[in-house]
């Protein structure tokens, strides 16, 4: 059984692994993983041993290098491109060009990353083909909300399944328990912040003065707060980058 306690993602540290990438991207989600996937992807690497994972869609590699980060697991990696910055040889590490679905090495993976096409086709036959093979392990699907064709594989999987969201990618993070393995726990603080995430995707200037307002801080200083997210929300805007 897999205890998949959602508190213990914030506490996660990726920065040890700045030095194994080259690329921007990669190091900018290490050092601000916030409403990405990686701390989370890390933390369940961290509840696994000596355990096979697959990495499906390597891209830059920052979700293998996040998945790496228990030693004891490996890491298989997919992609149809070559566009991985990663500083190899990582020892836990292997880099594949090909197609994940012809490893014969699936069946034993405790855990499969699949972010690749998102046009919900390649994703629904991917899921189908862990159906035949009698795949027992998690599924991790990344863009459940990206897209209607991705909202529509994961609203019709009927398995145990877990919307991980707030705890992973804001573009929408998906578990798939094919083997019924995993419990996932949610402490009353969690649940609290989670509503304040809906509340501040709904309305997120009203959320953070409702919340500032219910500290000590002068009204005077909650102004100036917002100002600076105001600035900072323009900011990311024209530059099309997120700042922190
Ligand atoms: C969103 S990126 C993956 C990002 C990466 N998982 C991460 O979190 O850092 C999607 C990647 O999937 C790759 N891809 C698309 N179709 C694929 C397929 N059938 N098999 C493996 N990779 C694929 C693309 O080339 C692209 O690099």
């Amino acid at each position: 059984m897999i205890k998949l306690e959602l508190d213990k993602v914030n506490f996660i540290d990726l920065t040890s692994l700045l030095e194994k990438t080259s690329s921007s991207h990669t190091k900018n989600f290490l050092v601000y993983p916030q409403g990405e996937h990686y701390k989370l992807l890390a933390y369940i690497s961290s509840l696994l041993n000596n355990a096979v994972i697959f990495d499906i869609g390597t891209h830059h590699g920052s979700s293998a290098l996040a998945l790496s980060v228990n030693k004891t697991n490996k890491i298989i990696s997919y992609d149809i491109l070559n566009q991985c910055e990663l500083l190899m040889p990582i020892s836990n590490i292997e880099l594949n060009i090909g197609n994940a679905a012809e490893d014969k090495r699936l069946i034993d993976a405790s855990l499969i990353l699949l972010d690749t096409a998102h046009d919900g086709i390649y994703e629904a036959n991917f899921i189908v083909h862990l159906l035949n093979i009698g795949y027992k392990g998690i599924l991790i699907l990344d863009d459940i909300f990206l897209c209607p064709e991705m909202k529509a594989v994961w609203k019709a999987i009927d398995l145990p399944k877990y919307d991980l969201t707030y705890a992973g990618h804001n573009t929408g993070t998906g578990l798939i328990d094919f083997g019924n393995n995993v419990i996932v726990t949610e402490s009353e603080k969690w649940l609290s912040d989670k509503k304040i995430l809906k509340s501040f995707e709904k309305n997120p200037f009203e959320t953070i003065k409702t919340e500032l307002g219910k500290t000590s801080i002068p009204k005077e200083i909650i102004t100036y707060i917002l100002k600076c997210i105001v600035l900072k929300f323009e900011t990311e805007k024209n530059i099309g980058r997120k700042l922190f």
